[in-house]
């Protein structure tokens, strides 16, 4: 997809810089002129929210990062220091604190959308993977970040999730000593945290370059999943979708203001305002809510290490996924089992992620083991079993083909 482009420099200026580095040839050939499917829905603007959303981290992470000291003793301090002192301190840590959560909305949708459209499906596995390891490193980001201002949560939260390593056989407790620097989660934890929570944003932005190259090799998926068949499927990325992601990326952000506006802790959790106390055990130790799926998933399985390895599969399932559905239709739309299996997923999620809330005693663990068990069996039975059992509906012979036939569906009678 894409290729050489016709990029006429138009200034003198221009021709001097283009026969020394050829980036505007890139730009016009990869990003304007860019060939797009013409039928791409909202669904497709999030890869676009999701490198606002990146970019507006980083931006806020670096000055923050001007102001906060990563030392048990200050660390806390420092972050009400910036709340209360630093010009538009609190408006930098809300839009960091809550860009953190918006950001996981976005990957959420967009992750999802993937799986109902099935993006996943070849030639764009390798896509997917990339956009599976993004998520990890998502996750990891996240929870160092977390540690940072050093409230309870912040402290015992990591306690949990670092103990979770000396589950493993043998070496378990030395790995755990090894990620401290130490006896327990101290000074050393917290700086370590700091150094990788600074570094991975940068990593993400290498492998998001990575899922871009990858994206722009197959080019994109569509809502038809129909490939495309010639120049009359597609439209340039400017003005079309340039347009059509920038009016998305307002809306977005509109949303994630109302939060910093109008309810900048409502994600968060009120015991993250008290200092941490390693004495103090809180009663119910909650991650944030984008690992709570996760979190149930850990605590369903009766035993430390089973749970572990349950936490890690039930993510790293999602790299075998274009194996594991055996469809090859790719597009939701056109297969009408595997709509309504993949909407009990949705609710499944759901539904884990509320489990995960609720501290782990009688129906929550039954219906979390329950839950738990169907996530498994959707990845490894009923998504290989629907793939070959199930008769899609009828495929639109070329996107043109089902662009034009809803237009006149919608035409006015005349
Ligand atoms: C920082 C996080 C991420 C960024 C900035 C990002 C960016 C993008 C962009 C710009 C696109 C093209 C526009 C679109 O389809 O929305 C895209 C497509 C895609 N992304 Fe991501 N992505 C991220 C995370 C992920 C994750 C976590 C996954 C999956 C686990 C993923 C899987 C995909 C797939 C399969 C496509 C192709 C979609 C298609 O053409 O149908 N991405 N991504």
């Amino acid at each position: 997809m894409g290729g050489p482009s016709n990029y006429q420099p138009k200034s003198a200026f221009a021709k001097w810089f283009h026969e020394r580095l050829p980036v505007m040839d890139l730009v016009k050939g990869q990003v304007l002129d860019f060939p797009t499917p013409k039928n791409l829905n909202y669904w497709w603007t999030f890869g676009g929210i999701l490198s606002v959303m990146l970019t507006v981290q980083i931006l806020t992470g670096i000055v923050l990062s001007m102001h906060y000291t990563a030392s048990v003793n200050s660390a806390f301090a420092s972050v009400e220091h910036i709340m209360r002192n630093v010009n538009y301190g609190w408006l930098l840590r809300y839009l960091h604190s809550n860009g953190g959560s918006m950001f996981f909305v976005a990957a959420y949708i967009h992750i999802f959308r993937g799986m109902y459209y099935g993006s996943y499906k070849a030639p764009r596995e390798v896509l997917w993977m990339i956009g599976v390891l993004i998520y990890l490193v998502m996750m990891a980001t996240a929870f160092m970040g977390y540690v940072l201002p050093w409230g309870q949560m912040s402290f015992w939260g990591a306690k949990v999730i670092t103990n979770l390593f000396s589950a493993i056989p043998f070496f378990g407790q030395a790995i755990t000593t090894w990620l401290w620097g130490g006896f327990t989660v101290d000074d050393p934890t917290l700086n370590r945290f700091f150094s990788l929570h600074y570094l991975l944003p940068f990593v993400l932005a290498a492998l998001v370059g990575l899922h871009i190259w990858a994206l722009h090799v197959p080019g994109n998926n569509n809502p038809t999943g129909v490939s495309v068949k010639g120049s009359q499927d597609t439209v340039p990325f400017h003005p079309y979708y340039t347009m059509k992601d920038a009016f998305a990326i307002a809306v977005f952000l509109v949303v994630f203001m109302a939060f910093v506006s109008f309810a900048p802790n409502y994600l968060g959790h009120p015991l993250n305002y008290v200092e941490a106390n390693p004495l103090v055990t809180p009663p119910h130790i909650v991650p944030e809510w984008y690992y709570l799926p996760f979190y149930a998933i850990l605590r369903a399985i009766p035993d430390k290490l089973g749970g572990v390895v349950a936490m890690f599969g039930s993510i790293l399932v999602l790299f075998a996924l274009p194996w594991l559905d055996t469809s090859r239709v790719r597009s939701g739309t056109y297969r009408p089992i595997f709509k309504q299996f993949f909407w009990i997923f949705v609710i499944v999620c759901i539904g884990l992620g509320y489990l995960g809330s609720k501290p782990p005693e009688g129906a929550y663990v039954i219906w979390s083991r329950i839950l738990t068990a169907y996530y498994f069996i959707h990845f490894l039975v009923i998504l290989p079993l629907i793939g070959l059992l199930e008769s899609p509906k009828p495929l639109p012979p070329s996107i043109s083909d089902d662009v034009l036939a809803k237009a006149k569906s919608v035409a006015p009678a005349e």
